[in-house]
């Protein structure tokens, strides 16, 4: 078993979270999206300011795993529409499969259960098998299908995926 610590993330982190982020979606998402999209998304979501401004709401709970001391992934958690969403969740490659995933999940499902939520919800493309059958071990199952328009002609099709807690 991995000793695995999650903790949250500070400001400090932030460039580490961004350079982890490119190295787990370039291993992920060529075949799955084109790599437009993977640099457009990653501008979107994992610019330096964003990820600061995402520190200070109150409604975002970013969190990082560290297996012996190395950070080997993150979850970021945030209310979307009253309803409490697993927003990111990526591990290292060379550490998935070891329970890290799990973990996060576990440490985010467990808070949305203290703050009153039922539970916790999530989107995965349709073509991110290894994902989706991860969420299925951890507990998820489909709830709809839905094509989302994120702008500059790309389109998420995805799954919205919850699990009750
Ligand atoms: C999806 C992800 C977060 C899961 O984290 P993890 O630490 O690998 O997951 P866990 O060890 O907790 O769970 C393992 C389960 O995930 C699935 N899985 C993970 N990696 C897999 C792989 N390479 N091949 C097949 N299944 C895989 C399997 O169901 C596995 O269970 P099993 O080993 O009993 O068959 C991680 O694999 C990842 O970061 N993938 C790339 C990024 C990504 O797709 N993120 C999700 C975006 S929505």
């Amino acid at each position: 078993m991995l000793k695995i610590d999650i903790k949250p993330v500070t400001p400090p982190d932030v460039p580490a979270i961004v350079a982890l982020a490119r190295e787990i979606w370039q291993a992920t998402y060529p075949g799955i999206i084109t790599q437009e999209q993977i640099d457009f998304m990653l501008e979107q979501r994992y610019g330096n300011e964003r990820l600061y401004d995402d520190l200070k709401d109150a409604d975002k709970w970013l969190d990082q795993a560290f297996v012996g001391g190395r950070r080997s992934g993150f979850a970021f958690c945030e209310l979307s529409k009253g309803e409490y969403k697993l927003d990111k969740l990526y591990v290292h490659p060379d550490l998935q499969r070891q329970g890290v995933g799990g973990a996060l999940i576990a440490h985010a499902a467990a808070r949305a259960g203290k703050l009153g939520y039922p539970a916790v919800i999530l989107t995965v493309n349709k073509h991110n098998e290894k994902a989706i059958q991860s969420y299925h071990k951890h507990g998820f199952t489909v709830r709809e299908s839905i094509e989302t328009d994120i702008g500059r002609g790309f389109i998420m099709d995805d799954y919205l995926m919850e699990k009750r807690v």
